[in-house]
């Protein structure tokens, strides 16, 4: 992300609308360029950016939007498109949790301007340590990004620019080439997973994931909302049951961003969901048996 920025041209001075609902990552990426997040409020259905939020937050300094595909759900790539080309402005996906996803039947990470993977070992394609990559249609735009990604280098010892040591290692490479192609039959799996769990959970009191009919939504996290999120917690974690929270603070309340003057940001819908979500355990090898017994103490909660 941080050379995606870079390699548009995201510098000092520029701000770059985005959500507060996501790693911190996103925004650190951001803020690394010398350039300022600006948060929008989401969406609280999908939990991703809310394209509604985005045009009023555009300055003459707003350089890019980035949306995230959050847990795996694509993000709403083409109202946020006609406001970027509208305004002149580059659109950047975080497609870290959501490879193999899809947006009214194109893949994320080909339809922004340039997108962001993360290899990240917990990611639906994960690395055996830190990886990651940047895709993109637009052959001088990668070209920069190759270059930035490796000390600014045209030949072995020739610099054109200074750039990074933000390369992929190659062990972490050959690894990612051996997992790539169990990557589908890992997503449908998630995808099935989802929908078990959407029957265990239809009874009152869990919101269950938004799946819009536009998107192939690839689960990277199965998250509900309940307003009894300690007590679930409690409750499964008594169980052995990994449950967690992403995240359990937007960005605009991190002491990091509360340290740069963000003090004043009010995002109702993200601070609300924020505060509700819960993540269940979701990974290809889940079997029948455990999401049946993780369903069965979430509902023994809720009744
Ligand atoms: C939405 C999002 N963006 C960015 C990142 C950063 O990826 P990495 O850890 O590979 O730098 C992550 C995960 O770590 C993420 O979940």
């Amino acid at each position: 992300m941080h050379l995606a920025l870079l390699a548009v041209g995201v510098g000092p001075g520029d701000e770059v609308i985005t959500t507060a609902h996501t790693f911190i990552a996103t925004a650190e990426a951001i803020s690394l360029t010398g350039a300022s997040p600006v948060f929008v409020d989401i969406d609280p259905l999908t939990y991703n950016i809310d394209p509604g939020r985005v045009e009023e937050a555009i300055t003459p300094r707003t350089k890019a939007i980035v949306p995230v595909h959050l847990y795996g759900q694509p993000a709403e790539l083409e109202p946020l498109r006609d406001i970027a080309t509208s305004h002149g402005l580059w659109l950047i996906e975080d497609a870290a949790q959501a490879h193999a996803s899809e947006y009214f039947g194109k893949r994320c990470g080909s339809i922004g301007d340039l997108a962001c993977f993360s290899f990240y070992p917990g990611k639906n394609l994960g690395a055996y340590g830190d990886a990651g990559a940047v895709t993109g249609n637009d052959e001088a735009l990668l070209e920069r990004v190759r270059k930035l990604r490796d000390h600014g280098r045209t030949t072995k010892y020739e610099h054109e620019e200074i750039g990074y040591p933000e390369r992929i290692d190659a062990l972490q490479a050959a690894i990612l080439g051996a997992k790539l192609p169990h990557l589908e039959q890992w997503t449908q799996a998630r995808r099935a997973h989802a929908r078990l769990y959407n029957e265990l959970l239809s009874g009152a009191g869990i919101t269950t994931p938004f799946e819009s009919p536009n998107v192939r939504h690839v689960y990277h996290l199965y998250v509900i909302r309940t307003a009894h999120r300690d007590r679930m917690l409690e409750h499964l974690h008594s169980k052995g049951i990994g449950a967690g929270i992403h995240y359990p603070i937007p960005l605009h309340r991190q002491p990091a961003y509360l340290k740069q003057g963000y003090g004043d940001v009010r995002l109702p819908i993200t601070e609300q969901i924020a505060s509700e979500v819960i993540s269940l355990p979701m990974y290809p090898e889940l079997s029948r048996e455990q999401i049946e017994y993780v369903a069965q103490a979430v509902n023994e909660v809720i009744r």
